[in-house]
């Protein structure tokens, strides 16, 4: 049977925290192995990469495999090849994909014409594998999940989409502070409501992040959504994690941000300098958790 890794809740939660586990202890040994010996993952990117891109290269090279680099622009995909052709085509050469692009229905198309795994590497819908990563990064400072309280001051965009569901299968409790219409996925607020899990919506920064451990931010305006950045500029504001923000969170709360960030505006300086702020641990944790998956993915 195939294995993707699409969105967390994909995960049961045993399996989510194992694949955490797994991740620290690949960390602590400097982790190779030869997994992906004689295989090559293909890499489509329909959107711009620094970490996931560079995160997937080396630990997919630490693993013993090969990667090619795809994106519409020098292939066919710019074209209008349709992508249930390319999934066939690609499959005759590759053992895997590693796909970032808009809809996650790509990627569901990906899978159902596609015979190798399949690896959500961001979608607008969701950034499950940055948000494993930030799981990680939280569970080596806490390793007691449940007992946390987490605060995400911004767009209910892919990232709070994906820690919705991170907090759904972790347990840990999470305050969303997003302006009115930049809220998160409805159906998923709805799931997370039948699951009964700790998680709350509200449109007041100063609400979501009092007494909260880790507090995390993403940019105002997402990739595909560059036209929309004045108009958000003004919808967020009052949203930038600065000084007096962070005072209202616990004592010794950290900073946390995927980025790229953009300083001035979801976060000051001041907090991204800060060494409350965990960005690059965060950074690093990247490839830690994409050997996990990818082991997690190419072992029966
Ligand atoms: N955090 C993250 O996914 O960064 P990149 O867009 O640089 O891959
Ligand atoms: N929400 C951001 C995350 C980038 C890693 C985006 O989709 O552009």
């Amino acid at each position: 049977m195939r294995k993707h890794f699409v969105k967390i809740l994909d995960f049961t939660p045993s399996e989510a925290l194992n694949i955490i586990k797994r991740a620290k202890e690949m960390k602590e040994n400097n982790y190779r192995s030869d997994l992906l010996k004689n295989k090559t993952i293909l890499m489509i990117f329909e959107k711009a990469s620094t970490r996931t891109r560079l995160s997937f290269d080396v630990a997919i090279h630490q693993l013993g495999g090969d990667i090619i680099f795809m994106t519409p622009n020098e292939s066919q995909l710019g074209r209008s090849e349709p992508l249930k052709d390319t999934a066939r085509v690609v499959s005759r050469y590759c053992d895997g994909m590693v796909v970032r692009t808009f809809s996650e229905d790509k990627i569901l198309e990906l899978i159902k014409y596609g015979s190798v795994p399949v690896v959500n590497a961001l979608t607008d819908q969701g950034h499950p594998c940055q948000v494993m990563c930030d799981v990680l990064t939280m569970y080596e400072r806490t390793p007691k999940l449940d007992e946390i309280k987490v605060a995400w001051i911004g767009d209910g965009n892919n990232m709070a989409n994906s820690m919705i569901e991170a907090a759904i299968l972790f347990n840990f409790e999470l305050h969303l502070a997003c302006p009115k219409g930049f809220t998160p996925d409805a159906t998923l607020l709805e799931k997370a409501k039948q699951a009964k899990a700790k998680i709350f919506l509200t449109d007041k920064p100063e609400e979501a992040i009092k007494d909260a451990d880790y507090v995390h931010t993403d940019v105002w305006a997402s990739m595909g959504q560059e036209h929309e950045q004045k108009a958000r500029e003004l919808s967020f504001k009052g949203y930038c994690v600065d000084n007096r923000l962070m005072s209202l969170a616990k004592k010794d709360a950290k900073f946390m941000h995927c980025l790229p960030a953009h300083r001035g505006e979801e976060v000051s300086e001041e907090v991204f300098e800060s060494p409350n702020s965990i960005v690059f641990d965060q950074a690093e944790n990247r490839l830690h958790v994409q050997k996990a998956i990818l082991e997690w993915c190419f072992t029966k």
